[in-house]
């Protein structure tokens, strides 16, 4: 039900418009009777609507937009004035107001401007889902086997609400399918806060995530929902799980056993209702082994455990990932995109991304169309490292190892670095075509052995671990 809350320092007037709201709109209502009992409401209550007289003693209705304004709440606010001054309303809507009536109009006017007022309110949150949506870079593109299984995986967990870890190395889409599993869970209607352990300060930790009432400590001026809170109803993503510091491990258990936060500083126990999805690079087990994770925890998260594969595990999404990013990045750079010429990619697609995996692979992408002139990028734009990198690859792989050593300086494009594209290339559809399956593989290849295929995949950079 809408909560309105009424300001008016004659309380005579305040339950007059409480009592016409609750019977024409169909509101709850509560009244306050001045600026600084308003501000002490709209710290306490969940409320979704303002209706604020602008003449009143003390902190008068501006004075109580602004500190609204300063303390970034953004709960929308009707004013109404009785001096019919005109200049009085607009200057209240410069100040953040919705909207303006006066005294003497007809209360079906207030609430059409309350419904107004919640409908605009509706309409921005809509909007900044639609836009993170569109954003571009927020789908899992991927072909490769270790791709479909990973989505396979995402379609079968996503609607199950307990926990769910995703381990993967630096860059390689956590976030990205963190998200996926909320979309395909409680969907975009629903929250998803995202909170990254890493950058929580220890002292803050509780009040992030389980919330805080107001005067709980020295500086919590007003109430403040946690995360868990936040998100009811849909995803609570604790990213870099790994760095989460030991006492708050033991306090994000023990709400996780409850499935029940209490805010600091209050006594009143919220049910949870959000799904939590946990990520980290790190190796949780190793951690519990140092003592720098909690055992009773890890076992808490990972009810489902999701891998995210590393990039070099998946090279034959490549060249869809480069057209994907491509384009991602010059819509959100604002600029003209660029196609990428067949020389280019396979200088990408022979590279060893185990840096920062899908990451670095973007921002290379995105030096090279700011560096390119033209409307293509060719092998030329390459970044050196990424050029000679390849070159490596094609001197092993053409199994000349002595004589393509003295050949150090062989530039990209000349025919031992295509030979090596290639022989990579049929490598990576063979084994996607046999599920990574060596023996198979290998002989489809007509090689003589498995062996001889590991061979070859080893100097590649390929890992029998590309299967799934
Ligand atoms: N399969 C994919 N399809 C499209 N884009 C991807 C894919 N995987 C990763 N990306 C892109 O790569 C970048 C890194 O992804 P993301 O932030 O999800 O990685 P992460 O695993 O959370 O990394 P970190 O461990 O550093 O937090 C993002 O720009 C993301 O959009
Ligand atoms: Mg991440």
């Amino acid at each position: 039900m809408t909560a309105v809350l009424v300001v008016d320092d004659v309380p005579a007037m305040g339950e007059q418009y409480a009592y016409d709201l609750k019977r024409v709109g169909k509101f709850q209502t509560i009244v306050a009777r001045g600026g600084d009992e308003a501000l002490d409401v709209l710290a306490r209550e969940p409320i979704d609507c303002v209706v604020l007289d602008l003449e009143m003693p003390g902190t008068d209705g501006f004075e109580v937009l602004r500190r609204l304004q300063q303390r970034g709440i953004d709960t929308p606010v009707i004013v109404y004035t009785g001096t019919g001054s005109y200049d009085r309303c607009v200057q209240a809507v410069r100040l953040g107001a919705y909207g303006f009536v006066d005294k003497t109009e007809p209360i079906e006017r207030v609430v059409q401007e309350i419904e107004n007022a919640l409908s605009r309110g509706r309409l921005v949150r809509e909007l900044r889902t639609l836009r993170s949506r569109v954003d571009g870079e927020a789908s899992l593109v991927g072909e490769s086997a270790p791709m479909r299984s990973l989505r396979d995986a995402i379609a079968r967990v996503a609607p199950i609400p307990s926990s769910v870890l995703i381990v993967g190395e630096s860059g390689t889409g956590k976030e990205l399918v963190a998200r996926a599993l909320h979309r395909r869970g409680p969907g975009e209607k629903a929250p998803l806060v995202a909170v990254n352990s890493a950058a929580l300060p220890e002292q803050l930790v509780e009040s992030e995530l389980f919330g805080h009432e107001r005067g709980a400590f020295t500086g919590a001026d007003r109430l403040r929902r946690g995360a868990f809170e936040n998100a009811a109803g849909g995803t609570l993503f604790l990213d870099e799980i790994g760095e989460l510091p030991l006492p708050a491990q033991a306090k994000l258990l023990r709400v996780l056993e409850d499935r029940k936060v209490t805010r600091l500083g209050g006594d009143r126990p919220i049910q949870i209702t959000a799904r939590v999805v946990a990520a980290t690079n790190r190796d949780l087990e190793r951690e519990i082994a140092v003592g720098r994770f909690r055992q009773d925890l890890f076992y808490r998260l990972n009810v489902h455990t999701l891998r995210v594969p590393p990039l070099r595990e998946r090279l034959a999404d490549i060249p869809s990932l480069i057209g994907h990013l491509l384009h991602a990045i010059a819509v959100q750079l604002g600029v003209r995109p660029k196609t990428i010429e067949p020389g280019a990619v396979s200088l990408l697609t022979a590279y060893d991304w185990r840096k920062n995996n899908v990451r670095e692979l973007r921002n290379c992408l995105e030096r090279m169309l700011i560096a390119s002139d033209g409307t293509s990028i060719g092998s030329g734009d390459v970044p050196p490292e990424i050029r000679g990198d390849a070159g490596r690859a094609s001197r092993s792989a053409s199994g000349e190892e002595h004589d393509e050593a003295a050949d150090a300086s062989a530039p990209p494009g000349t025919l031992k670095a295509l030979k090596a594209q290639a022989e990579r290339q049929i490598l990576l559809a063979a084994l996607e075509t046999h599920d990574w399956h060596v023996t198979r593989t290998a002989e489809a290849l007509g090689l003589a052995d498995h062996s001889s295929l590991l061979k070859i995949m080893r100097r590649h950079g390929l890992s029998k671990r590309g299967s799934s």
